[in-house]
């Protein structure tokens, strides 16, 4: 089974897709993560994120990987050996991220391992190209919304969790320039799936989401 869970910056996305991964026995599946390690990569080894010939060099040497977490159903991201997941959410690191993601040839570095994966297991992946390009036969495809400045209030909370606090703002203007970002570069931007279902987040709780979701999948029979 493929489910493909799309959408713009603190829609809902990871939170969603990992308890409905969990829910129905597939495994989550963060591609933004995979951006992110990308970006860590570059940030450390001083080479510019705006320099793609160099940073596939250096993932190819690496390289970039995905292995189970210890929930089981959920993957870590590597570099090399090393576990990075906990690097990858720094404001730093969201910025760059969207900058790496513009490249095509990163983008199918990674899609590849995104599609290997899905061969593999059942899934519910999450991103932004998820359902237009990655698993574009997807079983199911959501996009999910929500307004701005409830996503840019999400996303303060989570830096918040993660020690890092940042004005209401900021995070209100660096979701905006990422959002922009996501949509408007030439290859494999952020957009809904002609045959995706989509969900407005804004005032619905998670459960409520999940129980509509479950539902969809009860009636699509999968
Ligand atoms: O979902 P996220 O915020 O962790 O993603 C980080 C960045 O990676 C985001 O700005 C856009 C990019 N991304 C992408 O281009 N395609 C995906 N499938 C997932 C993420």
């Amino acid at each position: 089974m493929q489910i493909a869970i799309d959408g713009p910056v603190a829609a809902g996305k990871g939170t969603i897709a990992r308890l409905l991964a969990k829910k129905i026995n597939a495994r989550y599946v963060d591609s933004g993560a995979m951006y992110r390690a990308v970006a860590v990569l570059g940030l450390r080894k001083n080479i510019s994120l705006e320099n793609p010939v160099e940073l596939l060099l250096e993932l190819k040497k690496v390289p970039l990987r995905l292995r189970p977490a210890r929930d089981k159903f959920s993957f870590d991201v590597y570099l090399n050996d090393e576990n990075v997941q906990d690097n990858i959410r720094t404001s730093e690191v969201s910025r760059g991220s969207a900058v790496v993601a513009q490249y095509p040839k990163i983008r199918s570095y990674l899609v590849k391992i995104q599609k290997e994966i899905a061969s593999k297991f059942s899934v519910v992946m999450e991103g932004r190209d998820i359902g237009t390009v990655v698993l574009s036969n997807a079983d199911i495809k959501i996009y999910l919304i929500a307004d701005q400045k409830t996503r840019a209030l999400r996303r303060q909370k989570q830096l918040e969790e993660k020690g890092e606090y940042v004005s209401f703002e900021k995070v209100l203007q660096e979701t905006i320039e990422r959002d922009n970002r996501d949509m408007s570069r030439a290859i494999n931007p952020l957009k809904k799936a002609s045959d995706a279902i989509e969900f407005d987040t804004s005032n619905m709780s998670i459960e409520q989401v999940i129980n509509e979701l479950v539902e969809i999948i009860k009636e699509k029979k999968i």
